[in-house]
């Protein structure tokens, strides 16, 4: 029997693109193992997005320095498209790197693998195909992911997604949907579209549906309650969206829209195609909404050329905007990048300090905002039960963590939706009571 290990690292397009690598190994006769050491084959799904995301993975590779005599190590992910057969003379005993845009070659890449070539590359860009499979191996039992639309055509100069994950190919709609009515037969409530920029999205096929309509139509799927769906770009974040989430409650009512800075000349530096006016624009949509739309966003502090009164922009956007949650990030040198080129790079002492100081100011935003959640009902899917505390994990739709108590109950509520009264607030989570 042969048997494989695989660890992910990085974005929801890579944890994924892991469960349809699992599905397809599944298919060509492989069995799933829980550690690397009982494994012949250890495949690392990468991320690059980041200098130490990529020397997660450099490290884990040196584990394998001495151990790895009876095992074939693959590299599958943004590191593996990136470095390419460079790989091959970092860690020699690596025998495979294949980039996500080659992953519907996986089939005829591990029979090369077995028949013993040691220097197996799946590494060309050059695709229109998405990488399609029914032997999708999902890991969460009521939440599941889609992919609408792989690759990216912009060319944010921090970036290395349009390098390792090539140009933008979206699916049809049609076999999106039969996704979408499968996974509600299998007793998925929950749908997660996934792209790199899921708003450029475009039908291939003469339907010809843009990402409003793709979203509204996944929404109506009969048994699926919740669609979510991630990452957006502000530029092609258009008004339809909002008003395809006020009218169909299914959608939830959540966006999460990266603006990476608030200063209109650092945006332009980072190529980012909209101006802090049309951001701002964008939210005011949002807020204007029927719905109470819960808005996140992604921050990058320290980017090449930065003064401190740009960055006294990005901190007046966050005080304007008062994000429900926000990712936060020190810039770092990515390889093929437009950004390598700039001078003027922020020191590392600098980028930590604002990097503190804009998490700082967002946890107190974050504790005012929540408090205001008290004595609300809000639906949850339940998600988890935490024995420690004896506490019920709870998702609202606006993708809040909600734990509560359920006395004098030991049914399971997992993947249920439960009405819960918020009666504590904290600033990353609620805490309440159920109330049915
Ligand atoms: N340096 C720091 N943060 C980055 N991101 C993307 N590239 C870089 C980089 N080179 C951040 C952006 C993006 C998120 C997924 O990662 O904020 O939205
Ligand atoms: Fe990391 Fe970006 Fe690749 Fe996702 S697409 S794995 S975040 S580099």
């Amino acid at each position: 029997m042969k048997n494989f290990y695989i660890e992910t690292f990085g974005c929801q397009m890579n944890a994924h693109d892991s469960e349809k690598v699992i599905g397809t190994l599944i298919g060509e006769g492989y069995s799933q193992v829980p550690t690397p050491e009982e494994a012949q084959l250890v495949l690392y799904n990468t991320c690059s997005i980041r200098d130490k995301a990529e020397q997660k993975v450099f490290n884990r590779l040196q584990q394998f320095k001495r151990n790895h005599k009876d095992k074939k190590i693959v590299l599958l992910g943004c590191v593996a498209q990136q470095e390419g057969e460079r790989v091959f003379e970092r860690a020699p005993f690596v025998s495979m790197v294949c980039g996500s845009a080659s992953y519907n070659q996986l089939p005829a890449m591990l029979v090369q693998l077995e028949t013993g070539n040691k220097r197996v590359t799946g590494l060309s860009l050059d695709t229109e195909d998405t990488f399609d499979t029914p032997l999708t191996r999902r890991e969460n039992p009521h939440r599941a992911y889609i992919t609408i639309i792989e690759g990216c055509d912009k060319s944010c100069a921090y970036c290395v997604v349009p390098f390792t994950r090539g140009p933008e190919r979206s699916r049809t709609s049609t076999s999106v949907l039969d996704e979408a009515r499968r996974l509600a037969d299998a007793g998925y409530s929950e749908i997660q579209l996934l792209g790199q920029n899921v708003n450029s999205y475009r039908d291939p096929s003469p339907t010809g549906w843009d990402f409003a309509q793709l979203l509204d139509a996944v929404g109506r799927v009969e048994g699926i309650r919740r669609v979510r769906f991630t990452t957006s770009h502000p530029r092609d974040f258009v008004k339809p969206i909002i008003d395809a989430i006020d009218e169909n409650p299914n959608l939830c009512n959540h966006v999460h829209l990266p603006v990476q800075s608030g200063s209109t000349r650092v945006l332009d530096a980072m190529r980012r195609l909209y101006t802090r006016d049309q951001y701002m624009r964008r939210i005011e949509w949002m807020k204007a909404a029927r719905r109470d739309i819960a808005i996140t966003t992604d921050i990058i502090v320290g980017f090449p050329g930065e003064t401190e009164s740009d960055f006294e922009e990005t901190l007046s956007l966050l005080r304007e905007v008062e994000f429900d949650a926000l990712f936060g990030f020190k810039y770092s040198r990515r390889p093929n990048t437009p950004a390598l080129a700039l001078d003027d790079q922020i020191p590392e002492e600098e980028k930590t300090r604002r990097l503190q100081f804009v998490l700082d100011m967002q946890r107190e935003i974050q504790l005012r905002r929540h408090a205001s959640y008290v004595g609300r009902v809000e639906e949850c899917l339940v998600e988890g039960f935490n024995k420690a505390t004896g506490q019920w994990i709870g998702r609202t739709s606006q993708h809040k963590t909600l734990n509560f108590l359920r006395p004098a109950s030991a049914d399971d509520l997992l993947g249920q939706y439960v009405d819960v009264r918020v009666t504590r607030a904290g600033a990353n989570s609620l805490v309440g009571e159920c109330v049915n």
